[in-house]
């Protein structure tokens, strides 16, 4: 059971979306000691992470020091290419708060994308100690042809059952990427969706409303559990008749 929150308007939405992750960092700091959050890349988050990043956010968070700071998914690109979701997130939020260096780990976009998937998998494996981590939260997007990560229709990632993390080949972007699958997505306690414009309403109503077709819209295929899956959406985003 999804738990669906529409926002009236894109600055209500930004709004509700840090207030949503200052939540779940407060939550898991308090319950757990720590928060370990995968960060969604491309551009709809990004003002998001800019509001978390302001001192009437980032002022908030209980412990910086005991935030963990991971990436669902990169662009096999170098850091501080414009394409890479390190760089926007660590221009946006990153490089803004008190977070340790050493608390952010990063996906080697730069290295050979096999190379660099393997090194995250071990270094997931190292940090959580063991080779099933969970996520206190992992953020997602959506894209307009129901990828989310970087799990592309029709691609074998889709179908990993084991690796935490896959070097995929996108046809379609005509690139690497690299990502985490669908074991370790579905393994965190919460999963959020963050999704804003009206560009996006017709793929929020397939995912949401339409038939089940998951090689065709991977994004069905995040089910976590037991853990909660959360759809944060503007009324633009959320517009398309059921
Ligand atoms: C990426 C993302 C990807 C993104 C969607 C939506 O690396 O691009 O992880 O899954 O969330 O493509 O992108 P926008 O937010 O730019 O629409």
């Amino acid at each position: 059971m999804s738990l669906i929150t529409v926002f009236p308007d894109k600055t209500s939405w930004t709004t509700g979306a840090a207030e949503f992750l200052l939540e779940q960092a407060n939550s898991a700091l308090a319950q757990r000691g720590r928060w370990t959050v995968a960060l969604a890349g491309g551009n709809t988050p990004k003002p998001v992470y800019e509001l978390l990043a302001s001192p009437d956010y980032a002022n908030r968070v209980l412990d910086w020091s005991r935030v963990f700071v991971f990436f669902s998914d990169e662009r096999c690109v170098s850091p501080d290419d414009p394409r890479s979701n390190y760089a926007m997130t660590r221009a946006a939020l990153l490089d803004r708060v008190p977070l340790p260096a050493a608390n952010v780990l990063r996906m080697a976009g730069e290295d050979d994308p096999a190379r660099a998937a393997f090194a995250y998998e071990q270094a997931l494996q190292g940090f959580f100690r063991t080779s099933a981590p969970v996520f206190d939260l992992i953020c997602l997007g959506l894209g307009d042809n129901g990828h989310t990560a970087s799990l592309f229709p029709g691609t074998a990632s889709l179908r990993e059952q084991t690796r935490t993390v896959v070097a995929q080949y996108v046809e379609v972007m005509q690139s690497w990427r690299l990502t985490m699958t669908l074991p370790v997505i579905n393994a965190a306690r919460h999963v959020a969706f963050l999704v804003e414009g009206t560009g996006k309403a017709a793929v929020v109503q397939q995912v949401r409303h339409g038939a089940y077709q998951p090689d065709v819209l991977p994004a069905q295929l995040i089910q976590p559990q037991p853990g909660q899956l959360h759809w944060l959406l503007d009324a633009a985003a959320a517009s398309a008749p059921p």
